[in-house]
């Protein structure tokens, strides 16, 4: 089927749960690897198991978008095709482990996470740094990437019938945010600094009780595509912009087709058409989801899948067996 046809016919709905199924096995073999302090021994173990699993889905899925980079070692290249080969054609954003340092300390909101869309619907993002502001359905429209941080905060609390102050504010803790934080705080919102892992959070933002109200900030490009996935499903607002820091960086958004690469980069331009696939489980707990639990009765996974499509949003708790299912990982009493 040509690209543009397959773009209309769009994905099958059962695409979204053999989607999960893929990110809960790769999350139980990240999560076996928890508090390790080794980084890339958990994003490798997340990515095998996800490429086995990936290969027993009918779909032919190629990977554009890969977060799954730790130390320079690169365990999805892009271009690497999953699935058996049969149609649809799909392009998917895969993020073995959202947040490796994160696993690699136990310490919460590591995800497994994928994106899928249609030929051709996904940004090829590559792993450079991003600005970003992002929110929920209900501030929808109220955010503007080049406006001062205190109007943004105005605006989405008004959007939200609430004051500033009540504004909760994700942003990471790096040095390059000193101005971001201060700016934050004379404006009087909440602040929650995370050490690292920002899709988890934005993608809360856009859940009711997520306990979260926008995310700011510069982090992954990649990341970033995942998240403007995850918000394009649920109704949410996000704008961006490529920061390059070498020539190098630049020529690698030139060829992803920004010409201007400067520019600020809205739901649709990072995320084409309407008909996107989100799915994520948790590794260790965290705002959107809690992490994997290894018990003798099984190992319990909590996931959520969404589809921009129909606007359907699953939360979805597995207890799966892992004597039946070696690829689900060993229970504690069947490691020797
Ligand atoms: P990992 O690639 O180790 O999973 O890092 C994830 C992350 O914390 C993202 O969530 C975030 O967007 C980015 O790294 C921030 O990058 P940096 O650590 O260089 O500030």
């Amino acid at each position: 089927m040509m690209a543009e046809e397959q773009r209309k016919a769009g994905m099958e709905r059962e695409l979204a749960l053999e989607f999960v199924r893929i990110t809960e096995v790769g999350a139980m073999a990240a999560a076996r690897l928890m508090g390790r302090g080794n980084r890339v021994a958990a994003e490798k173990a997340a990515a095998d198991a996800m490429r086995a699993m990936f290969s027993t889905v009918q779909v032919q899925a190629r990977l554009v978008v890969g977060g799954g980079e730790s130390d320079e070692v690169v365990v999805l290249e892009p271009g690497e095709e999953f699935g058996t080969g049969d149609p649809p054609e799909v392009d998917v954003a895969i993020d073995p482990v959202e947040g490796t340092n994160l696993v690699a300390k136990g310490l919460p909101n590591a995800i497994c996470v994928l994106a899928a869309a249609p030929r051709g619907c996904l940004l090829q993002t590559p792993d450079i740094y991003m600005e970003k502001i992002a929110v929920g359905p209900r501030a929808a429209g109220a955010i503007d990437l080049d406006a001062p941080v205190a109007v943004n905060l105005r605006e989405v609390a008004r959007a939200l019938g609430c004051s500033v102050e009540d504004l909760t504010v994700v942003v990471l803790d790096r040095p390059r945010h000193e101005n971001l934080i201060r700016e934050v705080r004379e404006a009087g919102a909440r602040i929650k600094l995370i050490s690292d892992g920002d899709v988890a959070p934005a993608v809360a933002a856009a859940i009711e009780e997520g306990g979260v109200d926008l995310l700011l900030g510069i982090g992954g490009a990649p990341e970033g595509l995942l998240t403007a996935a995850a918000l394009k499903c649920l109704g949410g607002d996000m704008q961006a912009r490529m920061l390059p820091r070498s020539e190098q960086e630049a020529a690698l958004i030139r060829r992803m087709g920004l010409a201007d690469i400067r520019r600020i980069l809205r739901l649709d331009d990072m995320v084409r058409g309407d008909d996107v696939i989100f799915a994520a489980t948790g590794i260790t707990d965290g705002d959107l989801l809690r992490g994997v639990r290894f018990s003798g009765r099984g190992v319990l996974t909590h996931s959520v899948v969404m589809r921009s499509r129909t606007g359907t949003v699953r939360f979805i708790e597995a207890r799966h067996h892992p004597a039946k299912k070696p690829a689900y990982g060993r229970s504690p009493s069947t490691s020797g």
